[in-house]
């Protein structure tokens, strides 16, 4: 008998059944290449379809990226079964703690706490960095009065990139965030300290009130309470410390996550090696969705329409029949409690000692302890999310509803710049292109106007092929 040598043991053996194929792919950090896929090629037989491109090797398919690393990164860990998270080694509970938000930003973006002196520098420049340009300003101020102020957000991020042609790759060079790490900190300097005079500037649009310029001497939250709801800048007024310390931890949990939908898009739209200002742009577009950042939003108008504690479990039946979600609830990475949320509770505490308690907190308590007792969550592994909680405080604190996502996007600035430098400096170089499967038409030949049938939607009034939607019926009797 001839003994087979056993593959080395960090590796995987795959044999293609098609072909009688074998690879032997490298296991590094409990991973594959998926490239390494690429190697079993077969031959279509009659009737497979051209279009999976069997040539070209096996492809991997993971829609929404359900266990996928996009990146290698040094950022932020998560232990979503323990629900652990940390930043650069650090546990987000000491951080919440012992540090602010600024400091935890550094430390996101350049991977160490800094010194003291480099603290006292990155303070100083953030806080020097906050002024939006006149033109910028009245950009902003032409926007709606009722505009979302997320769509304020992202169009001041989109239309701040024509300010800063000297930040933009398609201006001064492709490789200039390569070579010229003073440009990049520059701009990351520019970006967070704006970040919070726009989230500022969108409140006041709304509410038609003259923009009132940053305060440098301020802490970053407390500059932006101050930019929100001071008067006039002469009024001397300071926002309450223990609010803006709320606002600091909040901003702390909230500052990075790992690849969340808006940090692969950052990644992602920064693959291509566009400015900054628009990776944000569309970073923030990402987080707007209700899914993402707009979930602390939705949980409190769920909260309201449940009301009273005497209709949650028909809400929960409702969620279990899938007519309804349960808002904060259920994370794609934590099968545990976010530790994020467990600390927020706390700082609701604190909240609420200053501004008063926020009545719906009862039925959300409430809800939270059912939900948790009920098999259909138990089984699935939902448990609390940070905008569960976050929402809450944000009602609590005065904040309107559509404002709760700007209070994500300011602190995510963070994280978003930390991944954007990491991919810049240790990525592969590579453009972001995901591999689709082809499932539509096989190829086929165009067809002319009087071969095509009127089999599609053909309003029965009008006798006229329509697709549906709205369709203005002065426009209509033309046709
Ligand atoms: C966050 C979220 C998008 C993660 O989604 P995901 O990882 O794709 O999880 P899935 O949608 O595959 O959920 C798995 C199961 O739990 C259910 N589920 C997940 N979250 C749920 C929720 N909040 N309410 C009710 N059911 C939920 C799904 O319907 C699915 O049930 P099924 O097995 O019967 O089909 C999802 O949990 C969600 O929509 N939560 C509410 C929105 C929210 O709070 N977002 C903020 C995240 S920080």
């Amino acid at each position: 008998m001839v003994a087979t040598k056993a593959p080395p043991r960090d590796t995987l053996t795959v044999t293609d059944n098609r072909t009688g194929k074998q690879i032997t792919i490298p296991i590094i950090h409990n991973s594959i290449q998926a490239t390494a896929f690429k190697a079993l090629k077969a031959v279509p037989r009659d009737g497979d379809r051209e279009e999976d491109d069997y040539a070209n090797g096996i492809r991997v398919y993971d829609p929404a990226f359900m266990n996928t690393a996009a990146i290698s990164s040094k950022i932020t860990y998560i232990d979503g079964d323990k629900g652990f998270l940390m930043h650069r080694g650090y546990p987000i509970e000491q951080l919440a703690e012992k540090s602010n938000f600024l400091e935890t930003a550094y430390l996101l973006i350049y991977g160490e706490l800094p010194s003291l002196q480099q603290k006292k520098v990155w303070e100083f420049e953030v806080m020097h960095h906050t002024f939006l340009a006149e033109d910028l300003m009245k950009i902003i101020g032409n926007m709606r009065y009722d505009s979302h102020p997320m769509s304020i957000f992202i169009s001041a991020f989109a239309a701040m990139g024509a300010f800063a042609p000297d930040a933009n790759p398609s201006l001064q060079g492709r490789n200039l965030y390569l070579n010229d790490k003073l440009t990049m900190n520059k701009n990351i300097i520019r970006i967070i300290g704006k970040a919070a005079t726009v989230a500022a500037a969108s409140m006041r649009v709304r509410m038609n009130r003259p923009f009132i310029a940053p305060r440098s001497d301020m802490t970053y939250t407390e500059n932006m309470l101050y930019m929100m709801d001071a008067i006039s800048g002469a009024e001397g007024y300071r926002p309450d410390k223990r609010l803006a310390k709320a606002l600091d931890i909040l901003f702390i949990l909230h500052a990075d996550h790992e690849m969340n939908c808006s940090t692969a898009t950052m990644a992602h739209v920064g693959s291509s090696l566009v400015d900054p200002y628009s990776a944000i742009a569309a970073a923030a577009a990402a987080l707007y969705g209700p899914l993402h950042g707009g979930a602390n939003e939705a949980v409190i108008r769920m909260i309201e329409r449940i009301g009273t504690v005497d209709k949650i479990p028909q809400f929960l039946e409702d969620v279990k029949s899938k007519k309804e979600l349960l808002f904060g609830f259920g994370h794609r990475v934590y099968r545990n409690t976010d530790p994020r949320s467990k600390i927020i509770r706390e700082v609701a505490e604190t909240v609420f000692d200053a501004v008063g308690r926020e009545p719906l907190i009862d039925v959300a308590i409430a809800l939270r302890d059912a939900a948790l007792k009920d098999e259909f969550f138990i089984s699935r592994k939902l448990f609390p999310n940070v905008d569960y909680w976050s929402g809450l405080i944000y009602k609590a604190m005065g904040f309107p509803l559509d404002f709760f996502p700007i209070l994500f996007a300011v602190p995510r600035v963070a994280g978003w710049l930390a991944h954007w430098k990491q991919s810049l400096e240790e990525g592969n170089g590579k453009i972001w292109r995901p591999r689709q499967l082809y499932v539509g038409e096989p190829r086929r030949d165009y067809l002319l106007l009087e071969e095509r049938s009127e089999k599609e939607v053909v309003d029965p009034k009008r006798g006229v092929t329509v697709l549906p939607h709205f369709l203005s019926k002065r426009r209509m009797s033309k046709l």
